[in-house]
């Protein structure tokens, strides 16, 4: 295939250079294992990043959502209130431990629409359970023993999801706060980092994420009692002990050294990755004539997103894209149509239904060049 057809993806790992000797480091200083200098590097600089105290990097988003499900103990006692328009792992191990499933539709940012979601506890019935007006560990913790609902946000395609305006009701009807920040690493929100808010964040680093260890994930947290459970757990509850004991079962979900490492180099290409896929966007903004989810300033930009006027525009585009070899995607089937949970609760669903119906993921890779973006262009017309 000739250069000029090479397939465009949608989001593809930017690595090089950088990522490959720093694999070989780790490589040569004999940490080939799941634990060595890099991981511990790496989750000194997350924890940085998302101006949190503590980071455990673990082997996939996903199995950082499990470990905070883990943590917080649920299971069908508890209820879990989640944006519908989003991934499917945002949920995933929350079903998988019997939790009931509420979905709450989009605002036009496509992020979870607040009022609903105040809706959504309202109905929930949970007893107001703090008058005082700012957040602390100690609220977060208490609320953990007994309030058996957890809100968990989502910062939609990079765009942080309103962390003040969440944590506040989180707060009023006591329930717990954790974000799912797989796609916002880099994101700020209202001057906050993505996965600051709450009991606890997410990042993922899977091979389409900004950041990549090619696959990987993490939670940040300021609880320092969090962070020590979920870092045993995922390296199979293991005690400190000479031989193999147990008091609970674990899992293996320990990030390897070497995808650490990846980990690292990426990290020190973050500001530049930010500006071009930032870049991406106002490109976008300039050359597409229709609209595009417009994301609150701070947004990481992981992929634009085009909303046409139609699902049939939708389809026209997308096959004008495919035909041309390049990836595009529709936005996230909601979680309410999924025919999984077609018996679960949703408070609204309509907004997220309509940007499923009408919306593009368009290329955004950091990786994207001015020919690429010529072949895109022709699509766009
Ligand atoms: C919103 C969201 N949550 C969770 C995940 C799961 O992350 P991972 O693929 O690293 O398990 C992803 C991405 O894949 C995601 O987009």
């Amino acid at each position: 295939m000739s250069n000029t057809n090479k397939r465009i993806f949608l989001s593809p790992p930017f690595v090089g250079a950088a990522e490959r000797a720093a694999v070989r480091g780790a490589f040569d200083s004999g940490y080939v294992a799941p634990c060595g200098p890099q991981v511990d590097e790496f989750e000194h600089r997350l924890a940085k990043l998302a101006g949190r105290k503590y980071a455990v990097a673990v082997s996939s988003g996903t199995a950082a959502i499990d470990l905070l499900m883990a943590e917080l103990g649920v299971d069908e006692t508890w209820t879990v209130v989640a944006p519908t328009l989003t991934f499917v792992a945002t949920v995933g191990p929350a079903f998988h431990r019997g939790a009931k499933l509420v979905f709450v539709d989009s605002d036009a940012t496509g992020n979870i629409d607040v009022s609903l979601l105040e809706e959504a506890l309202e109905s929930l019935r949970v007893k107001l359970r703090s008058s005082r007006g700012r957040a602390t560990l100690s609220d977060s913790k208490s609320a953990l023993k007994d309030s058996k609902i957890l809100v968990v946000g989502v910062d939609l395609y990079g765009d942080c999801c309103d962390y003040g305006a969440i944590a506040k009701l989180c707060r009023k009807f006591g329930a717990v706060f954790v974000t799912d920040a797989a796609e916002a690493v880099g994101a700020t929100r209202d001057g906050r980092p993505a996965g600051s808010a709450g009991l606890a964040g997410v990042y993922s680093f899977n091979g389409n994420k900004i950041v990549t260890t090619s696959g990987g994930g993490a939670i940040v947290t300021d609880d320092c009692g969090l962070a020590e459970r979920a870092k045993k757990r995922s390296q199979q509850s293991r005690e400190k002990c000479a031989w193999y004991e147990h008091k609970e079962v674990g899992y293996n979900y320990r990030l390897s050294n070497i995808l650490a490492a990846i980990g690292l180099a990426q990290l020190d290409r973050l500001p530049a990755i930010l500006k071009k896929r930032k870049a991406n966007y106002d490109w976008y903004a300039r050359n597409f004539k229709g609209d595009l989810l417009a994301p609150t300033l701070g947004a990481n930009h992981w992929l634009t997103v085009a909303v046409l006027s139609s699902c049939r525009e939708r389809d026209k585009l997308l096959r004008r894209f495919e035909a041309a070899n390049i990836e595009a995607r529709p936005v996230w089937k909601p979680l309410h149509l999924q025919p999984i949970f077609a018996k679960c609760r949703v408070f609204g669903g309509e907004v997220a239904k309509a940007l499923f119906e009408r919306g593009v993921c368009l290329p955004s890779g950091t990786g994207l060049k001015c020919g690429d973006f010529a072949r895109i262009a022709r699509c766009l017309k």
